[in-house]
């Protein structure tokens, strides 16, 4: 629900369009990474002249993409864009500068850019040249389409989601630890683009063990692969693990000093990335810092109990997608989470239930970690 307080100046009709402006956005979803996902609508005269949204990184940004698509209707136009028009030469030309040359008179955003090179400087920028700026149209909405950038930027690390798949009672396998399509293709389906719209899917070792995943995202027209990493302290994963397919865009988090596999993985094209840890155990802050070193705006969790449970103690899930098949296996079934001790009732992990839908014959709830979700409005 958008913040009253925060649209109040706005009118229904500039609401409509930045809502525009994000479903434009969402189109970058699973490729602008690491940049944020961006839209634009030019409006002159109550009507829309001018649409874009950022595809790619190095590509055009959403406002060169309006205005290009606008021409010379966009002299006199008002620009809405979900974040802060960009002032600084990257691989592409400001934003600010197109918007100023194309004559653009007014730019509605919904939020400032969080990363340091723009931070209010964008803004600034248009207003000395006379351009009428006005920015909280849609604000919170803005933050949640991009918490991933917006995490790296203000914590220097991404914003991670974790992904389970559990019976109603809670358990991600028998007491063997086995366990088979717990949920129907239509939830499977989605976690393809769950992987999709992720910058790395992270694992563990036991799962990596236990169920020689790929990891990979196989959908039809699949522009970028995310990079799949697993967090394997010891170093014992096989040399022919499915997960490293062709070696290309892996990485692989080891305490381990055994420089021959290193070297046989780095050989496979593996990127193996050494930490001293604690007590032989990866600093998981350390390796999501590392991750952030990578670009990497958003993670999907996908590991087993052991790991999970580490991210949780830790208080380093933002995000909880947890899929519920219609089964029960018991006290003696596995937990989505191991603790190494005992979580006592005032300290619990609080999280706020964002949805809960059906995904064919199965449940899809999604919350978020209170301090997450306090983080990302602040
Ligand atoms: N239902 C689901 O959605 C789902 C998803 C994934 C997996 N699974 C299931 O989970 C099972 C595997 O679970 P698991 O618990 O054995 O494996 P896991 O959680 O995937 O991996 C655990 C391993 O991660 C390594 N690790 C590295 N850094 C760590 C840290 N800081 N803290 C904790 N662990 C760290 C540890 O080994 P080292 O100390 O040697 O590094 C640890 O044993 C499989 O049966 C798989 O099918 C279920």
């Amino acid at each position: 629900m958008p913040d009253p307080a925060v649209t109040a100046n706005f009118s229904a009709a500039e609401t409509a369009l930045m809502e525009r402006v994000f479903e434009l956005a969402a189109k970058g979803c699973q490729t602008t990474q690491p940049n944020p996902r961006v839209g634009c609508v030019l409006v002159k005269g109550g009507e829309i002249v001018g649409e874009g949204y950022h595809g790619f990184a190095g590509e055009m940004h959403a406002e060169r993409e309006a205005l290009k698509h606008a021409g010379e209707r966009a002299r006199g136009a008002t620009a809405y864009v979900n974040l802060e028009p960009c002032c600084h030469q990257g691989r592409t030309p400001p934003c600010t500068d197109g918007l100023i040359d194309a004559g653009v008179v007014k730019v509605i955003a919904a939020m400032r850019d969080p990363n340091p090179l723009v931070a209010g400087g964008g803004f600034e920028t248009l207003k000395l040249a006379g351009v009428e700026v006005a920015s909280g149209l849609l604000e919170e909405q803005a933050r949640w389409l991009n918490r991933g950038f917006i995490t790296r930027m203000q914590s220097g690390r991404p914003w991670v989601k974790l992904k389970s798949a559990a019976t109603l009672d809670g358990r991600t396998a028998d007491a063997d630890g086995f366990s088979k399509w717990i949920t129907g293709s239509e939830a499977r389906s989605e976690v393809q683009l769950l992987r999709a719209e992720s910058s790395a899917v992270v694992t563990g070792i036991g799962t990596v063990l236990a169920d020689d995943p790929q990891l990979n995202v196989r959908l039809e027209n699949v522009h970028r692969q995310p990079m799949r990493v697993i967090l394997d302290s010891q170093l014992s994963m096989p040399l022919d693990a499915k997960i490293i397919g062709d070696g290309d865009n892996v990485l692989l988090f080891t305490c381990s000093d055994d420089y021959d596999k290193q070297g046989a993985f780095a050989e496979l094209g593996v990127e193996v990335l050494h930490q001293v840890g604690d007590q032989n155990r990866l600093v998981l802050e350390e390796v999501l810092a590392e991750l952030a070193n990578w670009q990497c705006n958003e993670i999907l969790l996908e590991a087993g109990q052991t790991l999970c449970g580490a991210f949780l103690q830790d208080s380093l899930v933002d995000e909880a997608v947890l899929y519920y098949g219609g089964s029960m296996l018991g006290d003696r079934g596995k937990s989505v989470f191991v603790s190494d001790a005992a979580i006592s009732f005032d300290s619990r992990p609080e999280f706020v239930i964002q949805s809960a839908d059906m995904i064919g014959p199965d449940a899809r709830i999604t919350a978020v970690h209170k301090a997450s979700k306090a983080r990302l409005a602040a």
